[in-house]
């Protein structure tokens, strides 16, 4: 018998994936980066030589490896990203007609989703777009894809950067909790690649494209097979040393709009040392509220940035070296997604776990901001 306490209590259905068809692996990377370093210092020659200039000095596959684990990074746009000439994605300006390219591959992992739970768009009553970059500021992509996939109800925006996707999740959960929802889709369309400076020695490296997307739901309408949510919980500090400045204002400072901090541009180590402890007590109080112990969990999916901050992170909160079955790697192909990541982590490494087993989907990145998310697969 279904209880009004089941029908307030969110679950997640299912998860989709749009994975772009071109890959770049590390070494056509430093290819093209070190072809333009080379480029970059014969034109600069005589600046060089006179002191006015500093030379750019090339990167290595090595070092990529070594820092972060990123093997390759999946991407919409590979010729371009490689152009000497040109090292950022090209898309075609499309008319207010046709689907902008964010909504478009979020429909795509929407899509997946849907199907996966079996779950007609009619029965959705809203669509969350959370992602870290927004391709324009209204209207909101979230009713572009409402609108694609013919759901009813409303749709919105939200940003919180790498934490976006379980920012949204706590989001359409509380929607659930609140009885304002039964069918949520929680998409996060990540184009990183158009945010990356690709001409940058300490970052070209890091981000790929991919779209993800989460149905949230109450528990008396999911499919079987789903994830009990067991608890969410958000936290937020803030800091400087993950940022963009790109925004509406830039044109009010035409001087500066193009300059370097209009793209991503970080303090990598900072931010290595500052997320690895915050994150990890984020996780350890979190379980501990819902009477978890580390023992208890059998996976985490972690935020796809670093290999050798999950495996920080992961030690903290277990007291051993996770094992790759106990906390996935996926950033090792998809380099860092930022919101998408601990999702696809999810969505690719869920279906051998048994009903009763509990794990923790964590995203973690600019503002500070983490979400971790625990889940139980129900019977
Ligand atoms: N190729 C070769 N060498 C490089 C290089 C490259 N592409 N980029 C930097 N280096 C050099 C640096 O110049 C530096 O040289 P030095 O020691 O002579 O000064 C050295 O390598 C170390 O650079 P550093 O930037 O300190 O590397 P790191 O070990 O901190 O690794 C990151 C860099 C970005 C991979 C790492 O800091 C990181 O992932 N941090 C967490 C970031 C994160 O999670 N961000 C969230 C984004 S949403």
């Amino acid at each position: 018998m279904t209880s009004a306490y089941d029908q307030a209590r969110p679950v997640i259905s299912s998860t989709g994936l749009f994975t772009p068809a071109d890959s770049i692996s590390n070494e056509e990377l430093v290819a093209s980066f070190n072809a333009y370093v080379a480029q970059h210092n014969a034109q600069h020659a005589a600046a060089i030589e006179a002191g006015e200039m500093v030379a750019l000095q090339p990167s290595s596959v090595e070092f990529i490896e070594k820092a972060s684990g990123i093997k390759a990074r999946k991407v919409l746009s590979k010729a371009s990203i490689l152009d000497v000439d040109v090292m950022c994605p090209r898309f075609e300006e499309r008319p207010n007609e046709q689907i902008s390219v964010l909504a478009e591959i979020g429909v795509a992992g929407a899509r997946d989703a849907l199907e996966r739970a079996g779950r007609d768009a009619k029965d959705v009553d809203a669509v969350l777009v959370a992602c870290s970059n927004l391709q324009r500021a209204y209207p909101a992509i979230a009713i572009e894809v409402q609108d694609a996939l013919g759901i009813e109800g409303f749709g919105f925006d939200m940003n919180v950067a790498c934490s976006s996707a379980t920012f949204g999740i706590q989001t359409a959960a509380d929607f659930i909790r609140a009885g304002n929802a039964r069918s949520v889709l929680v998409v996060s369309p990540e184009i990183c690649s158009g945010h990356l400076n690709w001409r940058d020695r300490d970052s070209h490296f890091i981000f790929g494209d991919v779209a993800t997307a989460v149905l949230v739901e109450a528990a008396d309408f999911a499919p079987a097979g789903h994830w009990d949510i067991l608890g969410t919980q958000l936290k937020t500090r803030f800091s400087n040393n993950i940022r963009n400045n790109f925004g509406f204002l830039n044109r009010t400072a035409p001087e500066t709009r193009d300059s370097a901090d209009k793209l991503f541009v970080q303090e990598g180590r900072k931010v290595f040392k500052e997320v690895v402890p915050m994150v990890g007590e984020l996780i350890t109080d979190h379980i501990a509220r819902l009477g978890i112990a580390p023992s208890d969990l059998r996976r985490m999916w972690l935020h796809q940035a670093n290999a050798g901050m999950n495996r920080l992170i992961a030690q903290r909160v277990l007291g051993h070296e996770a094992s790759e079955d106990e906390s996935p790697t996926v950033l090792d192909t998809y380099a860092n997604t930022s919101s998408a990541g601990s999702i696809i982590a999810f969505h690719l490494n869920n279906e051998d776990l048994k009903p009763g087993d509990t794990g923790i989907i964590c995203s973690f990145g600019a503002g500070y901001s983490a979400g971790s998310v625990v889940i139980r697969k129900a019977a």
